[in-house]
């Protein structure tokens, strides 16, 4: 049977959850009712969720989550996490309540610019195209003013235009290199907007041009896209405390714990292969709150990598030091967010978390998710440096191995209390249903 399909879109849905249990799952009704099983009574819910996206056939869930007690520049947050992996909820509770008791988190907004470009190709001078360029920046600029008009009101709007000459990349390729302010919009249709209307007023004026010969006159505009690297939307994350108010146990002494803390994290910013997977469990606190606040968790996680890069090498985005009998921890991550616009006021969950958050502005977001983001990388390093990664992720793992053994509530009970007291590794949870069972 072909799986080729034409007009699949224009389908409705029953006719394209039919397509698909015909040609993939035998025609199965158990398949089917697993689809319709996650569709919402609401109808209007869930003709919402369907819309958010194109081909949907019933909706995919996240556990939503919450992470209290975090003090946050002297002010107490609950933040909402939406990730299914188990036990980042718990590591970031577990971090927010230590350094609840040792100041908190400290946070500062670096900046907030964001970038767009106009990608074009020229068939001239750098010097022509640049006294063209000068003389028509008021133009360019003009061109957006109603495009712009209403984010101006709001504080924002365009910084600056500059001509970029990149020849020595790519023949003949120069670019408008753009900056924006968006306030509390992410920003993503504002700016593509702007930059397409410059791409176009550009051609334009250029193909009467009278310092341009008949070839320069036809410049070729590539692409208009905003860049989801962003090294100028930056947030500074901190805690900070006492040497000797760190752990200290008979193993380690809190002198000792924080030098080893401190050499993990020196590990992560010189080894590019422990810096992913530290970096990961930085994203593991990030996208939760991303996610939950409805932004856009794949341009966040390009753009942190990429700033993870930003020297040449892939590092590390925490910091630690020791100074003076203080141990610091830090991360500087770009994050370019909104809470405005997009699913924010869309998506009625994403509308409860950010109440709960108290309606931040996009800056508050911003140093929230950075706190997340710490808190997370604070949690693992914590275990790596101890009892290991193992101890805690199997515990949380549990749930996840009886569920999918179909443990009752009296196994999945009598189970978890035996692992209170020893190692949980899959095998021996199977062992142990199987004792149970029998
Ligand atoms: C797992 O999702 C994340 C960690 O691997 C992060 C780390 O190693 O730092 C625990």
């Amino acid at each position: 049977m072909s799986k080729k399909v034409s007009g699949f879109s224009k389908l409705k849905k029953a006719a394209k959850i039919d397509w698909l249990i015909e040609h993939f799952f035998n025609g199965s009704e158990q398949a089917k009712n697993t689809l319709k099983t996650y569709w919402n009574d609401d109808k209007e819910l869930q003709q919402l969720h369907d819309e958010f996206s194109e081909n949907t056939l019933t909706n995919f869930y996240l556990p939503f989550g919450i992470a209290p007690n975090f003090t946050i520049n002297n002010k107490i947050h609950t933040i909402p996490m939406a990730i299914e992996e188990s036990s980042v909820v718990a590591a970031a509770s577990k971090a927010a309540k230590f350094w609840d008791s040792r100041g908190g988190f400290k946070t500062t907004v670096i900046n907030t610019e964001k970038i767009g470009q106009v990608h074009f190709s020229f068939l001239g001078t750098n010097e022509k195209l640049n006294s063209f360029f000068n003389k028509i920046k008021p133009q360019l600029i003009e061109s957006i003013s109603s495009i712009q008009a209403s984010m101006k009101k709001r504080g924002g709007g365009l910084l600056d235009i500059e001509l970029r000459d990149k020849t020595n990349e790519v023949d003949n390729y120069y670019q408008l290199h753009c900056t924006f302010e968006t306030v509390d919009a992410m920003g993503a249709n504002f700016i593509n907007t702007c930059l397409e209307e410059f791409a176009a007023t550009l051609k334009r004026l250029a193909s009467t041009e009278s310092i341009f010969s008949e070839r320069e006159r036809e410049i070729e505009i590539i692409m208009s896209i905003l860049s989801n690297y962003v090294p100028n939307c930056l947030v500074r994350a901190e805690v900070s405390c006492l040497i000797s108010d760190l752990p200290n146990t008979p193993q380690l002494s809190a002198l000792e714990y924080a030098e080893k803390f401190v050499r993990a994290v020196r590990i992560a910013e010189k080894e590019p292969f422990r810096a992913v997977t530290h970096n990961k469990g930085i994203m593991n606190g990030i996208d939760a709150v991303v996610i939950a606040t409805g932004n856009d968790f794949r341009a966040i996680e390009a753009g942190a990598h990429a700033y993870a890069a930003k020297d040449g090498q892939y590092s590390s985005l925490t910091h630690a030091t020791i100074d003076n009998d203080v141990f610091t921890f830090y991360i500087e991550i770009p994050l370019a967010v909104g809470t405005i616009g997009g699913l924010t006021s869309l998506h009625p969950v994403v509308k409860l978390a950010l109440e709960m958050l108290e309606k931040p502005n996009a800056k508050e977001l911003m140093e929230i998710m950075a706190v997340a983001g710490l808190a997370q990388n604070f949690g693992a390093i914590n275990s790596l440096i101890t009892t290991g990664i193992q101890k805690g992720h199997m515990k949380m793992h549990l749930l996840n191995i009886l569920n999918q053994h179909n443990a009752s509530e009296d196994e999945k009970n009598t189970i978890v209390k035996h692992f209170e007291k020893n190692t949980v590794t899959h095998s021996e949870v199977i062992h142990q249903l199987e004792l149970l069972r029998k």
